[in-house]
């Protein structure tokens, strides 16, 4: 398999072992032995590359409104941990240069997920694309990913080098022309659409076929045995004994 990454991905840091998308997760996953994490990337009001999954701040932050619309300074204000627990209360949402920066320190490979905001595709990629080659510019690189095709092909267009992933929910019937037109390394699907079909077809190609978001320890293990890639999983706990 052409597949040279983790096979076991926390997801969005540290899957719900701490506050997602947090430099706390970044900590629980390699303090449990991950190797590989995956975050969500998306622009603040100024333009800065900020982890976050929602378009709006009031799930995972005690704030309010639209992330696209809120300056650094206001997001420097806010606590993204203290909604999971009291422990992580006071934790910073992270700028994606923080993020990686603890990544490489600890040890752990990134999938960066492109998240953009409505309507800011191009540019949240433009600037995750030339961020991510600047920040692991002497060190093994991430993997860019999106739901977004607009944002996978200026991502290839910005930082043709680093590998991508074409993230769906349910492949279409097209994927593999699509991954190729997108220059793409590997497909991303969702766990309710992957299907025995979709792997042969994936192995035959010779594509790595990653499925999200897989939270029982046994499924997980059966996919990687039956050739998927890797599995991103919330419950890091249940595989931090599991090894290939
Ligand atoms: O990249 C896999 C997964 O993170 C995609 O879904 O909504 O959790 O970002 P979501
Ligand atoms: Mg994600």
């Amino acid at each position: 398999m052409n597949w040279i990454y983790p096979r076991i991905i926390a997801h969005r840091c540290g899957g719900a072992l701490a506050p997602e998308n947090t430099l706390a997760g970044l900590r629980v996953a390699a303090g449990r032995g991950c190797k590989g994490v995956e975050f969500d990337v998306m622009l603040s009001g100024d333009g800065t590359p900020i982890l976050i999954h929602d378009e709006t701040l009031e799930r995972t932050t005690d704030g309010r409104g639209r992330v696209a619309e809120t300056s650094d300074a206001e997001l420097a204000r806010l606590d993204a941990g203290g909604w999971h627990g009291a422990q992580f209360a006071g934790e910073p949402l992270p700028s994606f240069g923080d993020a990686a920066e603890l990544c490489r320190a600890l040890g752990l490979w990134a999938n960066v997920e492109i998240k953009p905001s409505t309507g800011a595709d191009a540019e949240t990629a433009r600037r995750v694309a030339a961020l991510a080659r600047e920040l692991w510019r002497d060190a093994p690189s991430p993997l860019l990913s999106s739901f977004s095709t607009e944002a996978l092909e200026v991502a290839r267009d910005a930082a043709p080098e680093l590998p991508r992933g074409l993230l769906v929910d349910a492949p279409p019937a097209d994927w593999l022309k699509r991954l190729r037109r997108l220059g793409c390394l590997s497909l991303h699907c969702s766990r309710r659409h992957f299907g025995r079909r979709l792997l042969d077809e994936a192995r035959r190609a010779d594509v790595p076929l990653l499925v999200y978001t897989v939270n029982d320890a046994e499924d997980a293990i059966q996919l990687l045995r039956s050739g998927v890639a890797a599995v991103f999983i919330d419950r890091i706990d249940l595989l931090s004994g599991w090894t290939e």
